[in-house]
């Protein structure tokens, strides 16, 4: 064909090729990049996201200091297996207060977008202690040790503080009261109400590991309870028009 005779001129000529293949990247990325200087926000608005609790963030921080990420992804993709076994495709409102965000890119072990609710807290216990036991082909490693650091969110406010610093909106209220809130959350007996009230009922608070006092455990179970249960997707509809 005439057509492809000619591109033979571009093929055998370097410095044309590669006027070319600079015009044709050019273009791509203006389609790619121009759109986003007209939109507001890349991000669709969803009801329900809400910032982490105190403990929330701190299993946050032991998920990412141990590098959980390293296994598990935490982003669905919009395709029909990955639907169907994880659930509804990850939004990226759901992610707008990670810092940094968590998707991994790696899947040793599944997806835990939104593992949350989907096993019991004892289950959750038993299979940091030894995941072989609950799942005896698995190759996740045992965090045994977690039950035994106790944590007392000294430093939770700090920790807060510099999400807010990075567009979190943590509120006054919440930074003055994080370390209240933070012990509130895994003690079922405590006064639990300014936790609610400034983060609202879809707030679990629980004696996570089942034992007397809080730790490291407790902190990564009530994290990984919440993941993905923030968004109510019975009344979901996406917006396209963003
Ligand atoms: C070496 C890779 C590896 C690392 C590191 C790892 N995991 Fe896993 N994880 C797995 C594998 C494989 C499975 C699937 C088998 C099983 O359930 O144990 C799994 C399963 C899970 C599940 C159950 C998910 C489901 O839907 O059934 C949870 C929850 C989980 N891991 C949490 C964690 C947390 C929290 C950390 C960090 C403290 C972590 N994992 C670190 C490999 C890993």
């Amino acid at each position: 064909m005439a057509i492809l005779d000619k591109h033979k001129i571009i093929e055998t000529n370097a410095t044309l090729l590669l006027v070319f293949s600079f015009l044709v990247v050019t273009v791509g990325g203006i389609v790619q990049i121009a759109p986003l200087f007209w939109l507001e926000n890349t991000i669709e608005k969803v009801d329900g996201m809400r910032p982490y609790t105190p403990l929330e963030l701190a299993g946050r921080e032991i998920y990412v200091r141990e590098g959980c990420y390293v296994c598990h992804s935490q982003m669905i993709r919009p395709m029909r297996d990955e639907v169907e076994r994880y659930g509804h495709y990850s939004l990226a409102a759901e992610s707008m207060y990670d810092h940094p965000f968590q998707w991994g890119s790696k899947r040793t072990g599944p997806d835990l977008a939104r593992v949350g609710g989907r096993y019991s807290n004892e289950w959750h216990v038993d299979h940091l202690r030894n995941p072989q036991s609950v799942v005896p082909e698995s190759v996740m490693p045992k965090y045994r040790f977690l039950e035994d650091r106790v944590i007392d969110g000294r430093y939770i406010q700090d920790v807060m503080s510099t999400h807010a610093f990075v567009g979190v909106p943590y509120t006054d209220e919440m930074l003055e009261n994080a370390q209240a809130d933070f012990l509130a959350q895994g003690d079922p007996d405590s006064d639990y109400d300014g936790l609610i009230e400034r983060y609202g009922d879809k707030v679990t608070v629980s004696n996570f590991d089942g034992q007397p006092g809080l730790s490291e455990a407790d902190a990564l179970i009530a994290y990984l309870q919440m993941l993905g249960t923030l968004v109510d997707f019975s009344t979901f509809t996406p917006d396209a028009s963003r």
